[in-house]
């Protein structure tokens, strides 16, 4: 994971990669650093923590070549040592990946590391490999590598230019007016490039700014030749490819940078993502009525897959294309992708992601794909690796998510999922018409009492039957990342097999019921709980669910179809509350970022 930014030009670039950081910061902040380089030497400055301690460093600086870097901790805790850039002798890295054979390669060093990190690995591998051509020696350094990264090297003996590389991370080039930035994604870039280029799979590229003699004929001509991305080398056996190729021509989708709190009107990101569900359903309905899809009815067998949040949204999708008698397996990615999987012939692979950078979740699309299998991805970024990967791709308009914990795209990515359950069998699609007025009321729920009553709790059972599961597992999901409560979602029905043997007085047991079908089993379970001395909250539209709860939450009456896009809402607002109760941070919970993009 962790974000990448670098730019070498004619301005001073400490600024721009203080922003760029900023804009990346969601993709981890544990420690953050940048370096600049002149003929003079390497500055550079890292330091665990926010972006935010680097500012001052970063803004002095005067020099016109430099790389920074916004950590999530693979290898090594966060610390000032192991921070990035790393630094040795005449060079300095930012990495994003993981190198695997890191132990080996260490062991061949003529001087130990000081960092316990795989990136400092590679950059002294890189050193031992210069002959005087940087490309060449991050070349011959990779060649002895395996596993996954998007590089950007600077070295003092060349100031004026940056060689960056990546094998599966993501890795975008920009060219600007007064200079060429390299990032980890192009939020990094908005309003600083007018053109980008995608650098392919398994390649390196040489950003180099123009000589001072030549610089405005060049600036000129834009990109091509010593102004601009000069040299593309294919590694490890790939064919070489040339840079100057295309350029994209339209900027795709660009993310503000995350403007201050105070600037809301909220106190945390999350909250005011939670309150733009609304517009967010809305335009995704929209969205979704201008999909243009295979013919599905024909697949016989649907694999849906995702991380985190995103794979709770199958597990809905799961229960809906069942009950429409549609052969489906879910999986998380990270287990279907290792699982050996052969997918039977006529398979669709469904993948659903909000960023389409989670490398698990690109690994199961490529699975799928080397077995000739269809791939469909739903995401909210249409610009994402997973877009240009699959096949077919629903987007949702969820607009920028920013706070760790999603909230806004869960919404959306069930209703995708149920638009395309329903094309998956020829049915008529769901009517969202009345969502965003029903999302507006959810959003109104009142859950100050079940705040309350979790507060200073030390463990939950979050239970549901169906969907109302597979909600139970994303409100389980916030609670746990982002208020470090244990919570376990969990299918009702099955708490009596073992589990039930957690509850004693005053354990919370929250219960998700908007099922009509599921109303009997569910009292019976939340019954059986509370005569063990459970504390019960029920969130529900029927008042005969509600009757069973010490603390009520009631939702909205919608058609029961609709009724899970609506009941995770209360339950992003209890996480998000009781997180702030217990004066946490919501927008950055410990351990933990947006984008995993490592596996
Ligand atoms: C990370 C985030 C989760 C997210 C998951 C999948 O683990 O912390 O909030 O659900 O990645 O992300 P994606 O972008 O693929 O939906």
């Amino acid at each position: 994971m962790c974000g990448i930014v670098g730019y070498t030009g004619k301005s001073p670039c400490g600024g721009f990669l203080y922003e760029g950081l900023k804009r990346l910061e969601y993709r981890g902040y544990d420690s953050a650093g940048a370096a600049f380089c002149t003929t003079e030497g390497i500055f550079c400055q890292k330091k665990r923590g926010k972006v935010q301690n680097v500012r001052s460093f970063c803004l002095r600086r005067r020099e016109t070549t430099g790389i920074a870097h916004t950590r999530w901790a693979t290898h090594g805790k966060p610390n000032d040592l192991n921070a990035h850039p790393h630094v040795f002798g005449h060079f300095a890295l930012v990495h994003n990946g993981i190198v695997e054979n890191a132990e080996a390669l260490r062991s061949q060093l003529l001087t130990p590391c000081r960092s316990e990190t795989d990136s400092e690995v590679l950059l002294h591998t890189i050193a031992a490999c210069y002959e005087g051509d940087l490309l060449q020696a991050v070349r011959n350094a990779l060649t002895q590598c395996s596993g996954s990264w998007a590089i950007a090297v600077i070295s003092d003996y060349h100031p004026e230019e940056i060689v960056c590389a990546r094998r599966q991370s993501p890795l975008v080039v920009g060219k600007g007016k007064n200079g060429i930035f390299v990032a980890s994604d192009v939020y990094a870039l908005h309003g600083l490039c007018e053109q980008i280029f995608l650098p392919p799979e398994d390649s390196l590229v040489r950003l180099r700014r123009p000589a001072a003699e030549r610089e405005e004929a060049e600036r000129i001509e834009g990109i091509a030749g010593d102004t601009g991305v000069t040299g593309g080398a294919g590694i490890a056996g790939v064919e070489a490819f040339d840079m100057q190729l295309s350029p994209l021509p339209v900027l795709p989708q660009a993310m503000p940078p995350m403007p201050p709190i105070q600037s809301i009107g909220h106190r945390t990101h999350m909250e005011a993502e939670i309150e733009e569900i609304p517009r967010a359903v809305s335009d995704t309905a929209r969205s979704l009525a201008q999909a243009n899809l295979p013919d599905l009815p024909k697949v016989q067998a649907v694999f849906a897959t995702g991380c985190g949040t995103a794979f709770h949204a199958c597990v809905a999708f799961r229960y809906r294309m069942q009950r429409y008698g549609k052969p489906i397996i879910a999986e998380q990615a990270g287990e279907l992708r290792s699982g050996c999987v052969r997918f039977p012939k006529n398979s669709l692979l469904v993948a659903v992601t909000q960023s389409g950078e989670t490398a698990d979740t690109l690994a199961a699309i490529r699975l799928a794909k080397s077995q000739n299998v269809q791939t469909l991805v739903i995401t909210n970024v249409r610009h994402s690796s997973a877009a240009r990967e699959a096949d077919f791709a629903l987007f949702t308009e969820a607009g920028t998510e920013t706070a760790v914990a999603a909230t806004k795209s869960f919404n959306c990515q069930l209703m995708a999922l149920y638009f395309l359950a329903a094309k998956c069998v020829g049915r008529p699609v769901p009517d969202f018409t009345d969502l965003p007025s029903l999302c507006e009321a959810a959003v109104e729920a009142d859950v100050t009492q079940a705040v309350k009553k979790l507060y200073k709790k030390r463990g939950m059972f979050c239970l549901g039957q169906n969907a109302d599961y597979a909600i139970a597992r994303e409100g389980a999901l916030k609670i746990k990342e982002i208020c470090y409560l244990f919570s376990e979602g969990y299918p009702a029905a099955e708490l009596k097999h073992g589990s039930l043997s957690l509850i004693e007085s005053g354990f919370p047991v929250l219960a998700i019921v908007t099922q009509k079908s599921a109303l009997k089993k569910m009292k019976n379970t939340l019954r059986e709980a509370k005569s063990r001395g459970a504390t019960t909250l029920v969130l529900s539209q029927y008042r005969e669910a509600l009757a069973e709860a010490d603390v009520p939450v009631l939702l909205p009456m919608a058609e029961e179809d609709l009724m899970p896009i609506l009941a995770v809402i209360p339950l992003q607002k209890i996480a998000v509350e009781l997180c702030l109760k217990k004066k946490l941070s919501p927008d950055y919970p410990r351990n933990l970022a947006k984008s995993v993009t490592v596996e």
